[in-house]
């Protein structure tokens, strides 16, 4: 779905917690030409303060006047500080709330916040500062997943395990520069510089993505069996990988994280 400004049902918009991740989304959602309003309601004044100067947001002079200039509010802390972030913002029916606390599902927010505003959650990755990425949603609705669809590639989720699950592909997503680092710090022992060794891993990482969504049906593992067979280079290479337990350790990971998640492990 592709959603140009003239779609969307919302004009204003608001961050309770203004951390990383409301940056990345303030940036991400200007990046996308969005003009409206953003109203920030921070704690410390650091990253708010450059968002104001530099992003065109405002930082609220009260929680009344919040709630009530703002028609979306993102939520962006961390669950165990969201009792004294959302304190006093008296929330309508007229408000929506897409939060981005991994540990809270709807009908807990939905206790504990005044009012009767919708409730969303969303789970993206860093990367809604460039507009790219999944972004898991849940539930889903037309107007948020419009406005969502600016900033990435939107998933709605089914129920809230499910969202649990894609909220461990938005970790893979992470571990994902561990890795890029490893092949390109490798490379550059090998000889090559590292703006070489960079690009060129950037580069064929990104061609590797392109080939998967571009063959939809095509399991990424047949492309690897095609391409590293015994007695090639790239079979070596995919080998020691296997034999070192490379590629059974990412699978753990994800089992993990989701069992992480379905604990509640971190506040
Ligand atoms: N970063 C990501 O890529 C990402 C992606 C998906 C989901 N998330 C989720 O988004 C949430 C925020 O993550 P983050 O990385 O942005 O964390 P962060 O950088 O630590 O930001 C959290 C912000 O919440 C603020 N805060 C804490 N208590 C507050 C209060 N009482 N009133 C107002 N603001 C308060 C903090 O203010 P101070 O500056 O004063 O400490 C901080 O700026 C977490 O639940 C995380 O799981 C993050």
């Amino acid at each position: 779905m592709n959603a140009s400004r003239s779609d969307l049902t919302y004009g204003s918009f608001g961050f309770v917690g203004v951390g990383k991740l409301a940056a990345q989304m303030v940036k991400g959602l200007r990046r996308a030409g969005m003009q409206g309003p953003i109203h920030l309601l921070p704690r410390s004044r650091s990253i708010s303060d450059e968002l104001a100067r530099d992003w065109d947001c405002s930082i609220s002079e009260s929680r009344h006047v919040f709630a009530r200039d703002c028609d979306v509010v993102f939520l962006a802390c961390h669950s165990r500080d969201v009792p004294n972030a959302i304190a006093g913002i008296p929330f309508t029916d007229g408000n929506t709330v897409i939060s981005a606390v991994a540990n809270l599902a709807v009908d807990v927010l939905s206790e504990q916040l005044s009012g009767s505003p919708s409730i969303y959650r969303v789970m993206p990755s860093m990367a809604i500062e460039y507009g790219v990425g999944a972004i898991p949603v849940y539930p889903g609705a037309a107007p948020v997943e419009r406005l969502l669809s600016l900033l990435g590639e939107v998933i709605v989720a089914r129920d809230e395990s499910h969202f649990d699950a894609l909220t461990a592909a938005t970790c893979c997503h992470g571990w994902m520069y561990a890795i890029l680092d490893e092949l390109i710090q490798g490379l550059h022992r090998g000889g090559l510089t590292v703006p070489e060794a960079r690009s060129a891993v950037l580069s064929n990482v990104f061609a590797a993505a392109q080939v998967c969504v571009r063959n939809p049906l095509v399991r990424p593992r047949d492309f690897a069996d095609a391409i590293a067979k015994p007695g090639t280079y790239t079979g070596l290479g995919l080998s020691y990988i296997e034999e070192h337990q490379g590629l059974w350790a990412l699978e753990g990971a994800v089992s993990e994280v989701l069992i992480a998640l379905r604990e509640r492990k971190f506040a």
